[in-house]
Parts: C-alpha cells; structure tokens; sequence
C-alpha cells in the first residue's frame, strides 16, 4: 500500500511517500528564508508559498520514490492545526488529487503526527510511552497508548517552547529562527552569570514560556549595552531554564504514569543541550529515549504519511467535506 502524506501547516511544504510502513521519500521545501527579514512567520506570505512549491514538491517526492500518482493508494493531509490560509492550500490539494484519483483521503492532526516522528524507522511501534512535542508553535505532552489512543497531559499557557527561542534571539539582536542561533552560542560557554527560570506550574503538566521572557527583557534594559558575552550568556542562562522545565515535566510524566518510554518531536527537539540533558536524566531514570533525527525534528510529510497510513488502518476515513481548522492541538479526530 502507497501513502502520500501532504504537509503544509505553517511554513514548510512537504510531500512523503511511504511503502508499506517504511518512508521512501521526504521532501521539505521552506520559506524560512521570506520571513526572515520581518523576524516572524508571515501568514501570508507562508501560503502563497505552499501554492507555488506544492505541485513541485509532491513530484520531487514520488520521483524520489520511485513511484506515480496512479500508484498512490491513499492521501494523508494535516487538517489541523496551522495557520489557516497554509492549511488550506495542502488540503485543497490532497482532496483535488482524492477526487481525480479515486483514492481515499485521511485527515491528520500535525501535533500528533509529531508524537511519531521518533518512529518513523520502526517496524513495531512500542506503545506505551509519554510524547513531547517542542515547536515554535506548539509545546504539548500527551500518554500515547497507540495511534488513536492519544491523551494531552498538558500544554503551554503562553508561548510555545520554540517562540519563546525566537522572540528571546529578537531582544537580543539576533536572527530569526533564534532557536538555533541561541543552541550555537549556548554551547561556546560552560556557565553564566546571569539565572533565569521557568513558572513551575506546580501539580501540572502545562509549561509556561511567557514569564522567562520578561527576565530577559528586565535584564537587558538593566545593561548598558548588549555586548557579544552577554548575548552568549544569556542565551545559555535562557536556554538551561527552558531545558531544565522541558525535561522534568517531562520525567515527571513518566513516572506519574509508570512509562518507561519517552519520545520527543518538533523543531525544539534539534536543541543540542535539550538532547543531551534528556540523554543524561532517561539513562538515570532507566527511560527509553527516542529522538528522531534533524530532518524529521522540523515539520515534515513523511510523519503525517505514518499517522495517517496507521489510523487508515485503524478504519478512519475522511471524505470531500474535509475542511482546514486552525486549532485543535488536544482535540479527538
Ligand atoms: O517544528 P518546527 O520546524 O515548526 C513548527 O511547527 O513550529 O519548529 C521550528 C522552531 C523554531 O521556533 C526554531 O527556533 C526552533 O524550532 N528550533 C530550535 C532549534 N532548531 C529549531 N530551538 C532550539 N534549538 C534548536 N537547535
Ligand atoms: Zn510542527
């Protein structure tokens, strides 16, 4: 059975083909670079994007594969959530091709499709075990017990784990996607002076991304200037609290729920300190760590082809009356 997933919720277009349950083809085209200069992701922008690079990104991705459109068996498509006019375009798209092909359409929730990414290579996949998603637009844990039994556990009150990288690297003066800026400098220095912190958000399981912000925006109006040490040093001080709320939620639970398996997803996950303290704190706790490679971190097609091929499996379906919705991180569907 051939599977094409389409993923177009924010900033990314992409198009996968999965054989089976292993992905032949990946591909991911960006328009990071068209947002850079205004520091943020430009709804707009982001989808008139997807229009023009969809058609060319699904051919690249089956020629890849090795395969054709007559081929395809079925078409997976992120519903929800996204930017509106994004979503739109990959959806109107995976149900033109449904239509024309004759082949049945699944919907897939993009927060969940991140909750897999780890797995992507496996053949069986080892249910139970707790997720958390780390995006710029999404922060989530959920106790996933298989691919339609999916529980959200908690989430950001404010700001995603991601945004809170990107709008910290904007106070200090450097470019967007901060995220990786701030992961380049952290690791040139071993400690800092400066100490900031997360809400603990006690006896819960939401995070909050807001507040650690504001430290830094104080902080910097105290200074005179922002030197080079001090973005470096702020940028490790942010990125050790950030890390450190991450990974104990995230420990805590496991335990709270017995698992012994964590998987971590989205763009955050590409976070080198993010990595290793997760490394360090699972082989402590005796917990199974997955972390999916770079490429599959950041949006991507190939884990909405897996989500949706295991939940076609599953006996979902969508019909022609599937439409774009831009919330729904936690909803059933
Ligand atoms: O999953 P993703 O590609 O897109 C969303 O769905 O949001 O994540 C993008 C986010 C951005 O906020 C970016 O700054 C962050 O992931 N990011 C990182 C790193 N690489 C990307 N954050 C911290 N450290 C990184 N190495
Ligand atoms: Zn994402």
């Amino acid at each position: 059975m051939i599977t094409l997933g389409i993923e177009t919720s924010c900033d990314e277009t992409a198009a996968a083909v999965m054989c089976g349950a292993a992905i032949r083809a990946s591909t991911v085209s960006s328009s990071v670079h068209r947002h850079e200069q205004f520091g943020g992701i430009i709804p707009e922008i982001a989808s008139r994007y997807h229009l023009s690079f969809i058609v060319g990104v699904t051919k690249t991705a089956l020629e890849q594969a090795g395969t054709t459109l007559s081929q395809i068996d079925l078409i997976a498509v992120t519903q929800r959530p996204g930017l509106l006019g994004s979503l739109l375009v990959g959806v109107s798209f995976a149900k033109a091709l449904s239509y024309a092909l004759r082949k049945p359409l699944i919907a897939v929730n993009h927060i969940k499709a991140h909750l897999f990414s780890p797995f992507l290579a496996c053949r069986r996949m080892p249910f139970p075990f707790i997720g958390l998603v780390v995006s710029g637009g999404h922060t989530s844990l959920a106790l996933v017990r298989d691919f339609d039994r999916i529980r959200f556990l908690g989430k950001t009150r404010d700001d995603a784990a991601g945004e809170s990288f990107d709008k910290v690297a904007k106070m200090l003066g450097l470019p967007y996607p901060g995220g990786p800026v701030i992961d380049r400098l952290a690791q040139t220095v071993a400690s800092s002076p400066f100490n900031f912190h997360c809400a603990p958000l006690k006896d819960s399981f939401d995070f909050s991304f807001s507040g650690i912000k504001t430290q830094v925006l104080y902080t910097l109006q105290a200074l005179p200037n922002i030197s080079a040490p001090v973005q470096t040093e702020i940028s490790y001080a942010f990125q050790k609290a950030v890390v450190d709320s991450l990974v104990e939620k995230s420990i805590g639970a496991c335990r709270r729920y017995k698992v012994r398996r964590l998987a971590v997803g989205g763009g955050v996950a590409c976070n080198s300190a993010l990595r290793r303290r997760l490394q360090e704190r699972c082989a402590g706790e005796k917990i199974n760590l997955h972390l999916p490679p770079a490429a599959y971190c950041v949006d991507n097609a190939a884990m909405i082809a897996f989500l949706g091929y295991h939940l076609f499996r599953r006996g979902k379906r969508a019909d022609l009356y599937l439409n774009a919705l831009p919330t729904g991180e936690s909803g059933n569907d």
